[in-house]
């Protein structure tokens, strides 16, 4: 026969009470360092976040600057391959499938570089362009849109401050100043 130690049923209480406020803690703190996945967004032109999976590691075709902060503009490999073609110089248009990506970033000084420098502070937005003229009929053939990372959640949306330049008609409208470069304003930018 073994033996079995008594067991103090105050003390089972304390260890189940223990348990479930460590189970709880834990559940919590999962719920709070969960990585959000941008990929399931969709804005409000249709076009998800997921169509641009992968843009983190395309290829720059240039960076701009403006009051709001820097941007970094980059392209997928079919986009990169009609610029180093020529295009839209050359007059022809960029060919289906082709999607270029614009990183919005807030600036601040580096506080290391021993000249004055800046350096990406925020990331502020995400917007994508997209070549797809079945699906895009009434804006030449281009889809828009636009996602705002909050940097206090770290989470991004598909909504933003100007929810009215979140669909692709309004995008388009401005982009139809580019028309000639097929409403594409930057080139690709000698390197
Ligand atoms: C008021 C005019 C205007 C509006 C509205 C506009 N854009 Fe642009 N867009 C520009 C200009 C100018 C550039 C190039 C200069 C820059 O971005 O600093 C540009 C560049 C871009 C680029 C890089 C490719 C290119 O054309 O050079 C993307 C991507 C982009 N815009 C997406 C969008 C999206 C998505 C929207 C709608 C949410 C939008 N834009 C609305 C003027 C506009």
């Amino acid at each position: 026969m073994s033996f079995v130690p008594p067991v103090n049923p105050r003390l089972i209480k304390t260890y189940l009470a223990l348990a479930l406020v460590l189970g709880l803690f834990t559940a919590l703190g999962g719920i709070a360092t969960a990585a959000q996945d941008r990929f399931t967004l969709t804005a409000p032109s249709g076009i998800s976040f997921s169509e641009i999976r992968g843009y983190e590691d395309w290829a720059a075709v240039s960076i701009t600057q403006v009051e709001e902060g820097n941007k970094l503009i980059v392209a997928n490999p079919t986009m990169i391959e009609a610029f180093k073609a020529g295009i839209p110089g050359n007059g022809k248009p960029f060919p289906e499938g082709s999607k270029v990506v614009k990183i919005t970033w807030s600036m601040k000084k580096n506080p290391e570089a021993p000249f004055e420098s800046l350096m990406p502070d925020t990331l502020k937005t995400v917007e994508l362009i997209e070549k797809d003229s079945a699906r895009f009929p009434k804006s030449d053939g281009w889809g828009y849109a636009q996602f705002l990372y909050d940097a206090t959640t770290g989470t991004f949306t598909e909504k933003g401050e100007l929810p009215e330049r979140a669909v692709s008609g309004a995008c388009h409208a401005c982009h139809t100043i580019a028309k000639a470069t097929d409403f594409i304003f930057m080139p690709y930018s000698k390197r």
